[in-house]
């Protein structure tokens, strides 16, 4: 072993942060980095956006003395789950340490904002810091020195960098071309559109004009402070803080004794604490052991028996190490093992999570709380050994026993992990010459690398002979996990039963079954059958080339290109390839048309920019957190705690009865009417607030909301309605205005009558989705003089929380202030979402005359959140034979949840939509149910993306019926101009408006879309496995155009300060903002007015400064607070005028700042402000767009890759096409989360449970298309628009339904090759493909049992 230079010893907690060093007296031992970061230092980078190491958000560098290595090691870390004791003697690097505003910002920041790769922010210094470690990592390597700008990091790298971490804005693509740009090996033409260069610029002018990188400028702070200090470690020892770091294993013995360590006190061993991230503990322990510091547990030994790890190693080092030692001289067996362990590990989690857990405490937590791990099943498979110490007992045990013990007790600790080396030897001890040894692992998860726990992972290992006509199978371990199974487990009668035979069609078919019979997940598993298929799959997998079949049809057939395609595809290292991006940028109106960087995105990247939760807490201030009903319908009693008294810290705890005289119990407002804040009696739905525990601080006030006692009454209560076929049964409807409910088109018995063929009453169903902005729901009230109240809010409609809070106050509504600088994604979810917790902040500190903050937990904001409206549709349609539909209704059952909220909207919203064909006549009956599910509100897109893809399904079912491509029903059934006028009335706007038919030709001839389903046809036949599909989808999005409030100041010295009613959600409407302010003002025609974008600041919405706010929502608040600031724009300009002209006569020239400085002097009006009224025959209008997907599915496992997608969509005249870009890509990436990712799950009390990151999967970069190609038509016929301009926030959500309808293709295909293996099941082709299309979903459909089928007729052809 080596020798560790001795460590030093410390009672007091030392470590720095960006440069300052800070040294803590005392401290609770439990408190985590983020925590300490965010609640006591400036440094607010650091964002919460999980809390349980699945976003990335919070992730900073962290820089320590490695005493094996005698070197610094610097790694990313998760600061949600790191404990701040673990980090003494540590530096610590956030994003605003990188660079700032004051000291110049990081190539990496500056990159970003380049790249367009940050929108509403929440998410960009969490990704910088995970490019930032990989960049460090890099440098490390010995690469060679890459060219002047670049780094040593890979392109393949710079993909994964950030690949656990989650961006709900962006859709990744500009994110991942920020990071690839520090890539040696990046082909400059791969990088999409930015702001360093143009097209036509060469490769060497776009080199010299990316902000320069050079590693050695961007050292990280350690040795600065902890000098001579850091030639050892510095280990915390301190009674203080309960926090020991025992520095050998007789320490820790002492530590652990019970003599010592008094009884029934109670101790955590701890090593990289990410398992609390999983295990959301809420106890308390008397005493923290730190493991990592004992050598015996953190070292490599490698002996001619194998390599044993220390338990304390992280994974990465684990990874690294099982890499390392493959470059020695080992057998091919060990290297082919190791090999395989490292890449599966590197599935595991994230970076930044595999940096510091532990392989002991992965093992622990599998071994003693059923935790789904993915190393105890690869463990297992090599037949790993553990050594395990108990007082003074240290004991070797095999894996499998490890495994199958009682759990572990508290007082037990793992030392270490020793891995075999494997060789192949027959009974005698010789080795065979005709042997084959294999080794494979397994692993299906909703996402292949970014941080997803499996449904199933397995690894196999097999000893094979060869002869001539057969392969003989000597030795098999056959190991499953994670499947629902209480450890990794090994399939030993599947084992046994191949032992010793030669493998075959009938024995591997009869293996194949028996492994599914040995994976049975135990009960309320979720997706059981699918689990269990998934063992046959693998199984089948990793022996079936040895049964003699080639399982290639006609490989030969393949012709090159598709070769060529396969293998970009199939093998590529990389996630992504290079997508295009067309944008026209128009000098009309500059700098309006130009693709300006986000207004504030350097300062989003550094995280300067302040968001609510940043806003330093004001002397005093409280924090609350909600207690909610997890009941559907039910009396609340009471509520109380364990202890007779209030919990630590907690002050009050408020509820309706705190609602004070005058005041009333309201905590939402729509223009339907508005909602109680609290549960005055009944909880109405599983989520319904109940109260708000107010405390010290927040930690305090989130444990006691948890354990909250809560005590029901559900006497003689109707049961709860918990679905539309309920609410229908008992009449349960919200009202529809009749001047909201759509109108119908033409006569539908006619239409039926005219049709040749009619399906009748099929049904689609669909599931909630929940918004996942990365800022929860979030609040600050300040109480001030004279009973006023200033709420800093982030919400889409603070004019409406305004009100809301004023009557639930009982003051008038000039006592009350919200405030709203940016908010960190809303979609929708912060419109009258975003109400109540800015309501019951500002009611908790009326009463208490403090300040409260309110910043959710992920858990409880996903459980009242509420998210887009489930429901279910039941369509009868006629049409020709020719694929011409004549006839359509649709019964439509929308579940609003238990409150109006927006919902008597979503039917004219659906219908907008849904009318993007010509269905020849058109009727419905469309109800809005009112249930016992927390209320559905308008998520992004809402109730439209549904109807599109209602259109789309109606589409496949015609086609399906008629066995005819669906593209050619899509267009036979596209609008004419005729028909659109017919459908949508004023709103088509003039003939020459309408793209759409060019836009479905063109994205056709962009994509190459004939030439590709033919390509596609061609792959399904040649390939078993994997099937292929292909779709084109339009679409057709009416928008609302709403008024809109502007003011513009021009101040002393000719900077403009602007306000507008419409929030900064991240979607660029600021930018648009100044742009437009730019454009107007410049029309005075001064000198230096071509500087003036500089001088122009836009400020937080105050609904006391500038009323009639309105809502941010419906993708046209951009456009209509850039038509009020014009509007101000032009009073100013027209008020400077006659000045203007008189100086210019007087001095020849004048510039903007003189003009400025003399009308101040001669009291010139230099503050305008507007109100933009939309006159009628612009308020509503069609936006268009196409998009087509190719999609190829894995049969085995049901995995879908989204191989390529193109999209064209209008955007009019785009005010700034990389913003609309972004709005058109992130839009489509939340789309392919609805369609095919995001699971949202609830119990049988309407109880949402897909609760987490653990079990709500947006999509990460691994989960969008690998190529995404996207071009923003400038159509510019739109002259009744705010500059031409169109929408782009909502409408191309809709365009992801081509991914599900490509998806679907896919499976067709699938299921006709099942066919031909004779299953008799699979005869229709109009089945339906569940929203969403997750991975168990499209193995359904292709067969659970398809391997069986397969080797089945296999068996028959023989
Ligand atoms: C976001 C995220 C995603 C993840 N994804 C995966 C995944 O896909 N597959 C997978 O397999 N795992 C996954 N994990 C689990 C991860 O591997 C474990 O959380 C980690 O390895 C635990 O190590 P730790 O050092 O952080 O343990 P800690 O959190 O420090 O400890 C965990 C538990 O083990 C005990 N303990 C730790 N070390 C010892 C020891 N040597 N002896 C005795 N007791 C000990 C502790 O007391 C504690 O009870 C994920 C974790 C996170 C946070
Ligand atoms: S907040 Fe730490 S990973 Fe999400
Ligand atoms: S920019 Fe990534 S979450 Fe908003």
């Amino acid at each position: 072993m080596e020798t560790l230079t001795p460590a030093k010893r410390n009672e007091c907690l030392v470590f720095a942060v960006n440069g300052e060093k800070f040294e803590l007296p005392n401290l609770d031992p439990s408190t985590t980095l983020l925590e300490f970061l965010r609640s006591r230092t400036r440094f607010k980078s650091v964002k919460l956006g999980c809390g349980e190491g699945g976003c990335g958000a919070c992730v900073v560098l962290l820089s320590k003395y490695d005493p094996l290595n005698k070197q610094i090691e610097n790694f990313s870390v998760s600061s949600c789950l790191t404990l701040l004791c673990s980090i003494n003697g540590c530096s610590i690097t956030t994003s605003e340490g990188l660079g700032n505003t004051r000291d110049g910002f990081h190539p990496i920041h500056q990159r970003f904002t380049g790249f367009h790769a940050s929108q509403c922010g929440f998410c960009t210094p969490g990704m910088c810091m995970s490019l930032f470690s990989a960049l460090v990592d890099a440098e490390r390597t010995s690469r060679p020195e890459p060219s002047p700008g670049f780094s040593k990091l890979t392109v393949s790298e710079a993909e994964k960098a950030i690949a656990g971490n989650l961006c709900r804005c962006t859709g990744y693509r500009p994110i991942a071309d920020a990071c690839k740009s520090f890539a040696a090996d990046v082909d400059m033409e791969d990088l999409g559109i930015n702001s360093f260069w143009r097209k036509e610029d060469l490769k060497e002018v776009r080199v010299s004009r990316l902000p320069n990188y050079h590693p050695k400028n961007h050292n990280c702070t350690y040795s600065e402070f902890f000098g001579e200090e850091s030639e050892s470690d510095m280990l915390l020892n301190s009674e203080l803080y309960s926090w020991y770091t025992p520095a050998s294993i007789e320490e820790l013995q002492t530590l652990l004794h019970p003599n010592v360590s008094e009884n029934g006190k109670r101790i955590k061993l701890v090593v990289g604490n990410t398992g609390t991230g999983y295990y959301k503990e809420t106890e308390k322990y008397d005493k923290y052991i730190d493991l990592r510091y004992i050598p015996q547990i953190s070292v490599v030994i490698r002996d001619n028996s194998g390599i044993e790890f220390g338990a304390a190693l992280s994974i990465s080092k684990v990874i690294f190490n099982l890499k390392e030692d493959n470059e020695e001289k080992l057998t091919s067996e060990v290297k082919l093992i190791f090999t395989k362990l490292a890449e599966h590990m590197e599935k595991i989690a994230s970076g930044f999570i595999r940096n510091s857990a532990s392989l002991g405490g992965n093992l622990v937590m599998s071994q003693r709380n059923n935790f789904p791990s993915d190393i105890a099943t690869l463990l297992l498979a090599v037949d790993s050994s553990v050594s395990i110490l108990t007082g003074h007992v240290c004991e070797k045990i095999t894996m499998e026993e490890f495994l199958s013990r009682p759990p572990l007790d508290s007082r037990s600790v793992l030392l270490s992990v020793h891995i075999p080396y494997w060789k192949q030897t027959k009974s005698n001890g010789t080795i065979e010459s005709n042997s084959r040894f294999l080794f494979e692992t397994y692993r299906a998860a909703p996402r292949p690398l970014g941080n997803a726990l499996p449904y199933l992972n397995a690894a196999f290992l097999a000893d094979l002979s060869c002869n001539e006509n057969e392969v003989l199978v000597n030795n098999v371990r056959l190991t499953f996990g994670a499947y629902g199974t209480k450890h990794a487990t090994r399939a030993n009668k599947v084992e046994e039963y191949l032992s010793g035979k030669p493998v075959g069609v009938s024995l591997l078919n009869e293996a194949v079954k028996l492994a599914k019979s040995s994976v049975v997940p135990e009960d309320g598993t979720s997706h059981a059958a699918y689990r269990s298929s998934l063992a046959g799959s693998f199984l089948f997998e990793f022996l079936f080339s040895f049964t003699g079949v080639d399982h290639k049809i006609s490989a030969d057939e393949l012709d090159n290109t598709l070769r060529e395609e396969s293998e970009i595809i199939n093998n590529s290292n990389l996630l992504l390839s290079s997508g295009k991006q067309f944008v026209e940028s128009s000098k009309e109106c500059y700098p309006v048309g130009e693709p300006m960087t986000k207004f504030g995105a350097a300062i989003q990247a550094s995280g300067e920019a302040v968001y609510v939760d940043d806003i330093p807490s004001p002397p005093n201030c409280l924090h609350g957190a909600f207690i909610y009903s997890t009941k559907p319908l039910a009396r609340v009693k009471g509520i109380s705690f364990t202890s007779n008294s209030l919990p630590d810290g907690v002050t009050d705890v408020i509820s309706s009865k705190d609602i004070p005289k005058g005041g009333e119990n309201v905590g939402c407002r729509s223009m339907f009417g508005s909602a109680p804040l609290f549960v005055d009696d009944l909880a109405t739905c599983a989520g319904d607030l109940i109260a708000l525990v107010v405390a010290e601080t927040k930690k305090q006030a989130n444990v006691a909301a948890k354990t909250a006692l809560v005590d029901y009454d559900n006497e003689s209560l109707d049961p709860p309605i918990l679905t539309v076929e309920e609410a229908v049964k008992r009449s349960s409807f919200f009202e529809v205005p009749p001047f909201l409910y759509p109108e119908k088109v033409g006569d539908f018995s006619e239409g039926m009558a005219e049709a040749d063929h009619k399906i009748l009453n099929a049904e689609i169903k669909f599931g909630s989705q929940y918004y996942f902005y990365m800022e929860t729901q979030t609040a600050l009230a300040v109480p001030d003089e004279e009973n006023c109240m200033v709420v800093y809010s982030s919400i889409q409609c603070p004019e409406f929380a305004h009100i809301v809070i004023a009557r639930c106050l009982g003051v008038p509504e000039h006592n009350v202030r919200v405030i709203t600088r940016r908010v960190g994604g809303g979609f929708g979810g912060k419109a009258l979402k975003a109400m109540p917790a800015a309501t019951a902040c500002a009611l908790a500190a009326h009463k208490l005359r403090r300040p409260v903050r309110i910043y959710l937990d992920r858990k409880t904001d996903m459980i009242m959140a509420g998210g887009r409206h489930p429901m279910k549709i039941t369509y009868s349609v006629g049409f020709k034979s020719s694929g011409k539909i004549t006839a359509l209704h649709l019964d439509i059952l929308i579940n609003a949840g238990n409150t109006t909220d927006i919902s008597p909207i979503i039917p004219n919203s659906m219908i907008g939509v849904l009318k993007k064909y010509d269905w020849g006549s058109l009727s419905f009956d469309i109800k809005v149910c009112k249930t016992n599910l927390t209320s559905k509100s308008a998520m992004r897109a809402p109730g439209e993306v549904q109807a599109s893809y209602i259109a789309e399904a109606i589409m496949e079912h015609v086609a399906g019926m008629l066995s005819i491509e669906v593209d050619s029903v899509r267009k036979k059934n596209l609008h004419t101009y005729e028909s659109l006028l017919l459908f949508y009335g004023s709103a088509s706007g003039d003939s020459i408006e309408y793209t759409l038919p060019s836009i479905w030709d063109k994205v056709a001839r962009s994509s190459s879309f004939v030439q590709r389903v033919a390509t596609t046809e061609k792959f399904n036949q040649s390939h078993i496995w994997r099937k292929r599909g292909i779709s084109r989808v339009p679409i057709i999005h009416e928008v609302f155009v709403r008024p809109a409030p502007g003011k513009v100041s021009i101040l002393w010295d000719g900077s403009i300060v602007v306000e507008v009613g419409g929030i900064e959600l991240g979607q660029g409407l600021w930018t648009k903002v100044k742009q437009i302010t730019v454009y107007a003002l410049s029309s005075i025609q001064c000198d230096g007015t071509e500087d003036l974008v500089e001088k122009v600041r836009v400020v937080q919405s105050d609904t006391l400064a500038l009323v009639q706010g309105g809502f941010t929502a419906g993708s046209t608040t951009s456009e209509s607070s850039c038509e009020a600031v014009r509007l101000c724009c032009n009073v100013l300009v027209e008020r400077l005028a006659p000045l203007k002209k008189k100086l210019q006569e007087q001095m020849g020239s004048i510039n903007w700042e003189d003009l400025i400085l003399q009308a101040h002097y001669q009291s010139v009006n230099l503050a305008a402000h507007s109100f933009f009224v939309p006159l009628p025959t612009s308020q509503q209008y069609l936006n268009y767009g196409a998009a087509v997907s190719e999609v190829e599915i894995n049969i085995l496992t049901g995995e879908t890759r989204i191989l390529r997608t193109d999209i064209v969509y209008d955007c009019g005249q785009s005010m700034n096409p990389a913003v609309d870009l972004g709005q058109i890509e992130g839009a489509f990436v939340q789309g392919i989360g609805f369609f095919m990712l995001e699971e949202y799950l609830i119990n049988s009390d309407g109880l949402v449970v897909a609760d987490s990151t653990w079990t709500y999967k947006i999509p990460t970069i691994d989960t969008i298309p690998k190529q995404f190609n996207v071009e923003v038509l400038n159509s510019g016929h739109h002259q009744n628009r705010v500059l031409s301009s169109k929408a782009s926030g909502e409408p191309p959500l809709l365009l992801a339904a081509s991914v599900h309808c490509a998806t679907r293709a896919a499976i067709k295909a699938a299921r006709k090759q099942r066919k031909s293996w004779g299953a008799l099941d699979e005869t229709d082709s109009t089945f339906q493909l569940e929203v969403p299309a997750t991975m168990p979903v499209v193995k359904q459909l292709c067969g659970l049992d398809t391997v069986e089928m397969y080797l089945q007729s296999l068996v028959t052809c023989k």
